[in-house]
């Protein structure tokens, strides 16, 4: 089973990934925390992109590609992949098709997860994560049982991320909306699209995706 979860920022792609990690053993491989990874060890690649994606702006077809080739290539996964936040463009998605199909895997789904725009603005500035294990929170929608302590892993390092702002947020809406929301018309027409609703509770969704799961 791969499939892919396709939204705006704060449709909630991530939390709804690391459920699937925990429930059914799939590997998610998430292009953004990817990226990070990459600007907290400093390499030349994470030097480059780094205000790229502080100002919101989606970063090169080529790097973004290369990523994912170097995970398919490695990672073994018998529960399949989750795709969060890639494919981003008609170009990323062309290229999914073809490493897929060159590690003789295919594409089972593709979720879009629908979320109007006021919902996002709310998720995204109000949002942290444990800086030990990436649990994600919320300042009002999702609070941990004890203020400031990790439900997950009892780490009390919270982060918020440096585009997580209104500014950033507006330009990576408008990429969404320009180079990414193509690709629910790509997949329509290759049969692969399922549409849900995103502004569900946390579970509610989970329900939505497995039942697209297990059809
Ligand atoms: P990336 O890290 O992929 O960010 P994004 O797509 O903007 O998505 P987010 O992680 O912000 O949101 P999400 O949908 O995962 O929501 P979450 O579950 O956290 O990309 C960051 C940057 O990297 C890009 O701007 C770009 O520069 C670069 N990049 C990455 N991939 C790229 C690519 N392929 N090509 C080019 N550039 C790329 O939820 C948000 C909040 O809402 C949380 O607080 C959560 O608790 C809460 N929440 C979630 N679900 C619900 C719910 N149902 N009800 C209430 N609250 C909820």
């Amino acid at each position: 089973m791969n499939l892919i979860l396709l939204g705006p920022p704060g449709a909630g792609k991530g939390t709804q990934a690391r459920t699937l990690v925990e429930e059914r053993g799939m590997v998610q491989l998430s292009t953004g925390d990817m990226l990070r990874a990459a600007r907290t060890s400093g390499t030349e690649m994470g030097n480059k992109v780094a205000a790229v994606m502080d100002a919101g702006q989606l970063v090169t077809d080529e790097i973004v590609i290369g990523l994912i080739e170097e995970q398919l290539t490695t990672t073994e996964s018998t529960g399949g992949f989750i795709f969060d936040g890639f494919p981003r463009t008609l170009a990323q998605a062309d290229a999914l098709g073809e490493l897929l199909a060159r590690v003789g895997q295919k594409l089972d789904d593709v979720i879009e997860m629908r979320v109007d725009d006021e919902a996002l603005v709310s998720r995204i500035t109000g949002r942290y994560t444990c800086g030990s294990c990436g649990e994600g929170y919320h300042d009002t929608l999702k609070t941990p049982a004890k203020e400031g302590v990790c439900d997950n892993c009892g780490g009390t390092d919270m982060k918020r991320r440096a585009d997580d702002n209104e500014d950033a947020l507006k330009t990576r809406l408008m990429a969404y909306y320009r180079d990414t929301s193509p690709l629910i018309g790509y997949y329509y027409a290759k049969g692969q699209l399922t549409s849900i609703n995103g502004l569900g509770e946390i579970a509610e969704v989970g329900a939505a995706i497995n039942a697209v799961i297990e059809k």
